[in-house]
């Protein structure tokens, strides 16, 4: 009766639900001791975004497993909700969320300070049927981070792997348009979604589930259990390797996330110029600090390689990555030239190692690919160190 109304007054915004129908829909849905959701004090902050909605449950990790069913109602309880297209709700243990708590003064209590030396025994476990997890970083946006991700997997996938890539870069997700991936996941079954497969890439985005374009304030927590969710709730199956085009930055986001992920390496994409070198050193300096082995720096247009003639030319003083890799003692793992076929095809969704495989710019990436491949199985692995978290 309520939609029939709606429907002849506000015909455009009839299937949009709002927070509040979220909110409503959850008062009905009790934890273990018999509060309703909303004024649990567990529930993270509700997004709502076209029809998709996503949140979190906080819980002490005790107490996970009486929880799960409460999240499964409450993911039915959403779906239900007239106009909703997909939910995601996330169930996260408090005792392992990220060691500053989110809100000004922390409005969460800190987890118990664990013993030295017990940081690095709680190291992330795998994803199971995964190989290898290595990440996509750069310490600021914009250096054409989430661009390398894709096409390094594509050479991965063309030296014969079976690649998987995740887009974990939550605040601006790349893959719906690097891969023209409009579709969304399908559930297999309970709370499991679906990869999309995309160019031989089994692929998984946040932005499959909400849209790219909407601005989003992420806290924390959330950031957290989308990406854990992400990790651990997507059907992958067997991988060789799975790529990850991680956020942006070096901040106590981008750290959590560093230490959630099972990682086996990371590789900085940087460009030449000194200021993106200065975030590379920090993204460098980030991975360090949790013990994940740096694979090495890749310099993104690098220098200008001519459409007309394929001549190349040094138009930047290229070469800063290299020479900052040698100073930092990290492998250097080659340069991408500025070309337009790259931004062109990868904003179209047709990424030029699967869409010009002969081309020299697919040789260029599958040259970084079998660099990364010989860092992977590489001696150079450091002992681990003791973590010792702020
Ligand atoms: N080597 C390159 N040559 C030309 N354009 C590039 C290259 N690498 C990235 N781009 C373009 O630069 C922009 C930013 O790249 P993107 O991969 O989205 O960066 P990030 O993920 O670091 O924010 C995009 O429009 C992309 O097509
Ligand atoms: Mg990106």
């Amino acid at each position: 009766m309520v939609r029939a109304a709606r429907l002849s007054n506000q015909p455009q915004t009839m299937m949009a639900p709002t927070k509040q129908q979220v909110l409503d829909s959850l008062a009905k849905i009790a934890g273990p001791d018999g509060t309703p959701l909303p004024s649990s004090g567990k529930l993270s902050d509700v997004m709502v975004s076209d029809g998709k909605v996503f949140f979190s449950i906080t819980v002490d990790a005790a107490a996970v497993q009486a929880w799960e069913q409460v999240r499964d109602r409450a993911e039915a309880a959403v779906r239900a909700v007239p106009g909703v297209q997909s939910a995601m709700v996330a169930l996260t243990a408090e005792r392992i969320a990220t060691a500053r708590p989110p809100g000004p003064q922390g409005a969460r209590p800190a987890a118990p300070a664990a013993p030295a030396g017990a940081r690095a025994a709680a190291s992330p476990t795998g994803v199971p049927g995964v190989e290898a997890i290595i990440a996509v970083a750069s310490g600021k946006g914009g250096v054409g981070k989430s661009t390398t991700a894709v096409n390094l997997a594509l050479g991965l996938r063309d030296l014969g792997l079976k690649v998987g890539i995740l887009d974990a870069d939550i605040y601006g997700p790349s893959l719906p348009k690097l891969l023209a991936i409009r579709e969304k996941p399908q559930t297999a079954g309970g709370t499991r979604l679906k990869p999309i497969m995309r160019y031989g890439l089994t692929a998984m985005s946040i932005g499959f589930l909400i849209d790219e374009e909407t601005p989003m304030i992420w806290r924390g927590p959330m950031v957290i259990s989308a990406l854990t969710q992400m990790l651990r709730e997507v059907e992958w199956g067997a991988l060789d390797v799975m790529v990850v085009d991680m956020p942006p930055g070096t901040g106590d986001a981008q750290l959590t996330m560093a230490q959630q992920v099972p990682l086996k390496g990371a590789v900085i994409v940087s460009t030449p110029q000194d200021l993106a070198l200065i975030d590379a050193r920090r993204g460098i300096a980030m991975f360090r600090k949790v013990n994940v082995p740096v694979l090495g720096i890749i310099e993104n247009m690098s220098y200008f390689l001519c459409p007309q003639c394929g001549t190349r030319s040094d138009i930047f003083s290229h070469g800063g990555a290299r020479h900052e890799a040698e100073r930092l003692g990290v492998p250097f793992l080659g340069e991408v030239p500025l070309h337009m076929d790259i931004r062109e095809k990868s904003d179209a969704g047709l990424p030029v190692v699967a869409t010009a495989p002969d081309g020299p710019l697919a040789a260029v990436y599958r040259d970084v690919a079998a660099k990364v491949i010989e860092q992977l199985k590489g001696p150079t692995r450091p002992p681990p160190k003791i973590v010792i978290e702020e």
